[in-house]
């Protein structure tokens, strides 16, 4: 890792401000190559109620800001965040993988959310309500809720942070996160970014530490705390939950999911194949929103899987730092044997590998294709969270949809037709909170990212990204007409 500015590589945790040390260090490692890039020191349980602490104090202030205010410092962070793009690119490439054209692309993605919710800052409008009686008036206010922690993964280390903490942010809330311990670097160096920006202390935390009970805890349950926010899996989500039900905090949770990818007989078939490649190889498969299971109806599946396994053949696989690389390696050796076990369970089954399927090397999975799938399979009822496409062939648009919806999960689906009336009929019947239609790539600031069913609840980006930051107050006006 080359960088122009050294100082955007941090090892401390950012509390109130400053750079806190502790007595033991944690190893960031390099998943292409196992190398430790870095060491971060191991924040406790103390210093996360100090980062929660800090934030309280630090709300006092930022909530009484004005949206312009807020707004500009957020702008300025934005700026930095673009300007340093190429370093933060490549800190993210070394301790995620991701190839580095991808990873500049999730600065770019992540820096958005910080730009698009600086301007929805200004928007907080509020309401006035006509009254049942003469004498009173009704009016509508909104306010931050206050601190919000948030827990967020390694699949994207820079973006899932600003989607939570610009929205916060620009709401007046103060923010504390706990990012995941395989990727802190991203994270610290947006603290960083934050801190040149003028963000005052105490309004943006980063607590780095693998206690992640105990801190959890913190983040869950501290008095201090009144809104927590996750991302990451259904299973933890539903702990997180459960551990903030004591507190009657606000929670919103962008959890796991099952994306149907359905290809239509009416369907532009180029297209289609572009749009599975697109949203299935992106992070090499570790996306929430990844196509988990392609469903072909029977007049063009030979045509669409000639197609896609041959533009799945050619995918470059390699260390995301090398030029042309397209699919990096996977977060861990053991992510990568749990995707090998869910291909072995459904060849076992039946499905027959006719791209890929080899065993991993080490973090490195070969994109892989698998065909005559059935929905009931491992393969299509587990989140993969990895480089396979299970291919699954229908007859009509009842089964199919029957067979997209017959999962928990309902965070992303995907079709292809051109059909009018069908494509109306689908985008209805599908239970999911985001439908790509013709498209395979659906994720940006301006748009509600979010899931139905155990995918989760609330919305990140766009206008209704805001809605989870604030709360509702009711100011009745009586006396008018004494
Ligand atoms: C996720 O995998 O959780 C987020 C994916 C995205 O923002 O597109």
């Amino acid at each position: 890792m080359r960088l122009h500015d050294d100082a955007l590589l941090k090892h401390f945790s950012y509390i109130n401000g400053s750079w806190h040390s502790s007595n033991t260090q944690l190893p960031v490692t390099n998943p292409a190559s196992g190398e430790v890039i870095a060491r971060v020191h191991n924040a406790d349980v103390e210093q996360t109620e100090l980062a929660v602490k800090s934030a309280k104090a630090a709300f006092a202030d930022w909530s009484k800001t004005s949206a312009n205010e807020r707004a500009a410092l957020m702008q300025k962070w934005y700026a930095l965040m673009m300007q340093h793009q190429d370093d933060l690119a490549q800190i993210l490439t070394a301790e995620q993988g991701k190839p580095l054209g991808e990873a500049r692309g999730e600065i770019a993605y992540g820096a958005a959310f910080i730009q698009w919710f600086a301007e929805e800052a200004k928007r907080v409008y509020g309401d006035t309500i006509p009254a049942p009686s003469g004498d009173k008036r009704i009016l509508v206010i909104k306010q931050p809720v206050g601190v919000v922690a948030a827990i967020t993964p390694w699949n994207f280390p820079n973006a899932m942070i600003s989607r939570k903490a610009a929205a916060a942010l620009a709401a007046g809330c103060t923010f504390v996160v706990r990012p995941a311990t395989q990727t802190p670097l991203s994270a610290l160096a947006m603290a960083e970014l934050a801190e040149r920006a003028g963000i005052p202390a105490g309004v943006f935390n980063v607590v780095v530490g693998d206690d992640a009970r105990g801190m959890g805890k913190v983040l869950t349950q501290h008095p201090d705390v009144a809104k927590f926010t996750f991302t990451g899996s259904t299973q933890v989500g539903r702990q997180l939950i459960s551990q903030c039900a004591e507190g009657i905090k606000k929670v919103s949770m962008e959890l796991g999911g099952n994306a149907p990818f359905i290809v239509f007989d009416d369907a532009d078939i180029d297209a289609a194949v572009q749009g599975a490649l697109d949203s299935k190889y992106r992070n090499a498969g570790q996306t929430c929103v990844c196509t988990n299971r392609i469903f072909v109806q029977n007049k063009v599946l030979e045509a669409f899987t000639e197609k896609f396994v041959k533009a799945v053949k050619a995918l470059k696989v390699g260390d995301g730092m090398s030029e042309g690389t397209q699919i990096g390696p996977m977060i861990s050796s053991q992510a990568a044997e749990q995707v090998q076990d869910l291909v072995i369970q459904s060849v076992a089954q039946g499905a027959k590998v006719v791209a890929g399927g080899t065993t991993p090397q080490r973090n490195f999975y070969q994109p892989t294709v698998l065909t005559q799938v059935r929905n009931d399979m491992p393969i299509a009822c587990n989140e993969i969270f990895g480089p396979v496409s299970p291919i699954i062939a229908f007859e009509n648009e009842a089964d199919v949809l029957a067979m997209a919806n017959d999962t928990e999960y309902g965070l992303a689906a995907y079709f292809y037709a051109r059909d009018i009336g069908r494509i109306w009929r689908v985008a209805e019947g599908l239970e999911f909170g985001m439908v790509g239609i013709n498209e395979g790539l659906i994720s940006n600031a301006a748009a509600p990212f979010g899931g139905v069913k155990q995918s989760g609840n609330g919305r990140e980006g766009s206008r209704y990204g805001l809605d989870d930051y604030l709360e509702i107050k009711y100011l009745c006006l009586g006396g008018i007409n004494l």
